[in-house]
């Protein structure tokens, strides 16, 4: 099984990739780090230890991270995610306390030990992972590849321009883009392609109370009514699956349309913070710069196979 770190503000979606990723076979959680973002960091910490309590995975060492990104102040996004994050589904108390380090000594912790480069699944703002790049470059190596959920080619959600975990910290993407680490960014065009329909929701929510079938469709089915607006979700009454779709992308990189990229994080304060310009040029541009491929730093998630994202993270 490929050895991974999540980072998450749990948050549905974080919670649905916590799922996926505790319970896929083809996986092996090694730590789970919490930063502020969807809601406060308190209340991320306890969402992940009692969803991991739900999945029977009590061994994952969780650690509490960043309350706050870089230079903002934090703005949350419990309009999408419900005032406790979790849509106020009911999970089961957690048994144990987080780990007494900061999340950043637990992925230096986690890294080192390591007998193999390890593969960071990114579902948040991205500022541990930028304190962590910063503090202990010499470990870099010992990533094998960071995977984030965030930015977008396209139109954003937070704003007009920018997508939510790079708007919310932008100067830490900023830094953890130029940290020469292998990156790939699986952005909203991935984000909204991977659903689930009405029907499937209620399915889940059928399931007996309490398990973890019945908790997705819990979850699912608030998703689908805050985001009812959400154009790019197609089909009336579904449900993106979100960030779970970037568990997806490591367990199978074959359902993944890729191109490497140039990708830049626009910093300047104004309507286009926190976007994530993308150049997908192969020309020459101004003043005949070569804009090709091989000078990116990014693989860029173009689009995704939804359906079979979709039916890999139901089974
Ligand atoms: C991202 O922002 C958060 O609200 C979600 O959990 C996801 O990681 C989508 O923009
Ligand atoms: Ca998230």
């Amino acid at each position: 099984a490929r050895p991974v770190i999540l980072d998450v503000d749990t948050g549905i979606d974080d919670a649905l990739a916590l799922m996926l990723a505790g319970l896929s076979p083809a996986l092996d959680v090694r730590a789970v780090t919490c930063v502020g973002g969807n809601v406060h960091l308190e209340q991320v910490v306890q969402n992940t230890l009692q969803v991991l309590e739900l999945i029977g995975r009590r061994d994952i060492p969780v650690a509490a991270g960043a309350r706050q990104p870089l230079l903002e102040s934090p703005i949350d996004a419990s309009y999408i995610h419900g005032s406790n994050g979790v849509a106020d589904a009911v999970l089961p108390a957690a048994s144990r306390q987080p780990e007494g380090v900061h999340a950043v000594e637990l992925l230096r912790r986690t890294l080192q030990d390591a007998d193999a480069p390890v593969t960071i699944i990114a579902l948040a703002p991205l500022t541990n992972i930028a304190l962590f790049v910063t503090m202990y470059p010499e470990l870099l190596p010992r990533i094998e590849r960071i995977v984030f959920m965030g930015g977008a080619v396209g139109a954003g959600n937070a704003t007009a321009s920018a997508e939510f975990n790079v708007w919310h910290d932008p100067e830490a993407a900023a830094i953890v883009l130029r940290s020469g680490v292998a990156t790939t960014m699986y952005g909203l065009e991935a984000f909204y392609a991977v659903t689930c329909s009405a029907e499937q929701i209620a399915a889940l929510g059928a399931a007996a109370p309490g398990s973890v079938a019945s908790t997705v469709g819990t979850l699912l089915a608030h998703l689908a009514v805050v985001t009812e607006n959400e154009e790019r979700i197609a089909g009336v009454g579904a449900a993106a699956i979100g960030d779970a779709g970037t568990v997806c992308a490591v367990i199978d990189p074959d359902g993944l349309t890729l191109r490497r990229a140039q990708v830049e994080v626009a910093l300047a304060p104004g309507i286009t913070r926190g976007q994530t310009v993308v150049d997908l040029r192969t020309g020459l541009g101004a003043g005949g710069a070569e804009t090709h491929e091989a000078a990116g730093n990014v693989d860029v998630v173009l689009a995704v196979r939804g359906e079979s994202f979709s039916r890999l993270f139901l089974e």
